[in-house]
Formats: C-alpha cells, structure tokens, sequence
C-alpha cells in the first residue's frame, strides 16, 4: 500500500487524518517544522518551508501527499515550496491538497481586507499552483470547521459585550469528517476537483456565538458590529457557503453539546 506523506498532520485537522491513514497505509510520515517523537507507525521528519531544507528528504519515495499545511496568508509560498522539493526529489506522488469553499469568490482589494480576510485567496492561489504542476492531483474543499468557529466564540465570548460581524454567515462542519473523506480521496485514484463538502446548515455568524455563550451559560450580550471591505460583504453574502453541498452530518448545537458547557468554555 502506499507510501503517504502528511503536511501539516501535526494541526487540528491533521491528527484527525494521520491516524486514519496509518490504519490504512504501509507507512505514513509527517513533515513539521519541529522536532516530534516518531512512534505509533508515524514517522516525524523536520523541514523548514522557506529554506526547503529536509522538504525534499521528507517528500522522497511518497506515492501519496496529502497537503493540509497552511496558515492564514502564505498559502501559495506553502505549496510552492512543496512542488519544488517533489521536483527535486525526482518522481510524481498523488497531490491531495485540503483547500476552502469559496476560496475564489472573497475579493481582497484593501490593505485591511488583505490582512485580515486574506485567508481565501491565499488558499485559491495555492491551488492553482497545485493544479497547475503537472502532477495528479485531488482537490477537496470544506467550510469553517466547528472547531474554528469555537476558537473564535471562545475568544470574542470574554469579553464583556460579544462583538459579532454584521450579517456574516457559516456552515460549519465537523473536522472529523473532512479528514475521513480527504483519507478516502488518499487512497483512491487523483480526480481533479471534487465536490465541496459542507456543513449541515447554513448560520449567521452571531446566531453561532450567542449558541456558543448559551450552551457556556454566559448571559453576556452580542453586538452586531459591521466590519467594512469587499471580503466582508462577500461573507455576508454567503460566498463561502455551498448549500447544495450540506452533506455534512454533525450540527453546530450538536458540537456544542459535545465541545462547550457551562464547565467547558
Ligand atoms: N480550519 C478550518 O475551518 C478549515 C476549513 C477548510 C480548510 N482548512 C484547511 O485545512 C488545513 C488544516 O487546517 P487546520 O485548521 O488543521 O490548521 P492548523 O491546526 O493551523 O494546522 C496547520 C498545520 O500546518 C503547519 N503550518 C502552519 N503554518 C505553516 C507555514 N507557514 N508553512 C508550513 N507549514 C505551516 C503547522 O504544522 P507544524 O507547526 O508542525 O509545521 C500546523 O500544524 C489548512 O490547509 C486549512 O487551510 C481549514
């Protein structure tokens, strides 16, 4: 069975898929940019992206890449690095890249926008770099992980009125099963772009808040708050939805029940 390599299997997402794929695969290796102790059929490698020191060693003799590493901004220099040390390490695995619903619909135009909403475009360049390399690819697109949208509640919710996007909407989705289907598509045949994988129901941003300082026991008060540019108004216009997609099983109140409670904030 195939040999895969995991980017960014040390995040959130990624320690969801690395233990799928060791159930599944002959040898799973991750590539982080810290030391971590092997063990537990996964075999840590150390690279650093920008130099692309240990990336090539860590890319040589993979059938398989699934690429989850990624921040808020520099996706494309991310995916760039990883086509260059599969270059240099000689052979074609199969690409299977986790990018975002939307990603080419939320315009970035202002410094502002840029900077804090840079996130889509970042994520639609690293794409087209993906797609554009020549190699087989798979490319799979979720919605905001529940886990995503509980970090922000959780941060927004201490304080002492809870500011929440004016009109900013959401479809969150388990993280969980975004992994199962991105190790289905690692071990199938590359397909190009598949359908987008969203969450069970659409949501405005606030309504998910409040859920979230409800099931907290928080009566603190929430406070629409417009934030202005062209990726803001593209969030509250839904581009980053795929209601024709919601195949996703795990409600929000459901992660809630399970995540958050009042001893759980
Ligand atoms: N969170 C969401 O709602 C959501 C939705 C759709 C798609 N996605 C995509 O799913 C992937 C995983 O998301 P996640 O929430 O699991 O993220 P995460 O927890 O932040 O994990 C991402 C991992 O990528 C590595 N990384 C971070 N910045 C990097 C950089 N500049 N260069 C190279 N590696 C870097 C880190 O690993 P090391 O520190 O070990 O190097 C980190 O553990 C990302 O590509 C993200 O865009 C996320």
């Amino acid at each position: 069975m195939a040999r895969t390599l995991v980017t960014g299997g040390t995040g959130h997402l990624g320690r969801l898929v690395v233990p799928r794929l060791v159930e599944a695969v002959d040898e799973v290796r991750v590539v982080s940019r810290s030391p971590h102790a092997s063990g537990d059929g996964i075999e840590y490698v150390v690279a650093d992206w920008t130099t692309g020191e240990g990336l090539t060693e860590a890319v040589r003799g993979a059938d398989v890449v699934v690429h989850l590493a990624g921040d808020q901004l520099h996706n494309e220099a991310t995916a760039q690095a990883l086509l260059r040390a599969v270059r240099e390490a000689g052979h074609r695995p199969h690409l299977v890249n986790v990018s975002v619903v939307g990603a080419e619909r939320v315009p970035v135009r202002t410094g502002f926008d840029r900077r804090v909403l840079g996130y889509m475009p970042s994520k639609y360049a690293a794409e087209r770099v993906l797609e554009g390399s020549g190699l087989p690819w798979t490319n799979l697109r979720a919605t905001q992980f529940h886990e995503l949208v509980l970090i922000a509640a959780r941060g927004l919710g201490k304080l002492p009125v809870v500011p929440a996007p004016t009109g900013w909407q959401a479809q969150p989705i388990a993280a969980d099963e975004v992994a199962a289907r991105l190790v289905e598509l690692a071990l199938g045949s590359p397909q190009g772009r598949v359908p987008d994988l969203a969450g069970p129901e659409v949501h405005t941003f606030r309504a998910m808040i409040r859920g979230y300082l409800d099931a907290v026991g928080s009566r603190r008060p929430t406070v629409p708050v417009r934030v202005p540019g062209g990726a803001s108004r593209a969030y509250a216009a839904g581009a980053n939805l795929a209601p024709d997609r919601a195949v996703g099983k795990q409600t929000w109140a459901e992660f809630l029940a399970a995540e958050a409670g009042p001893g759980r904030r």
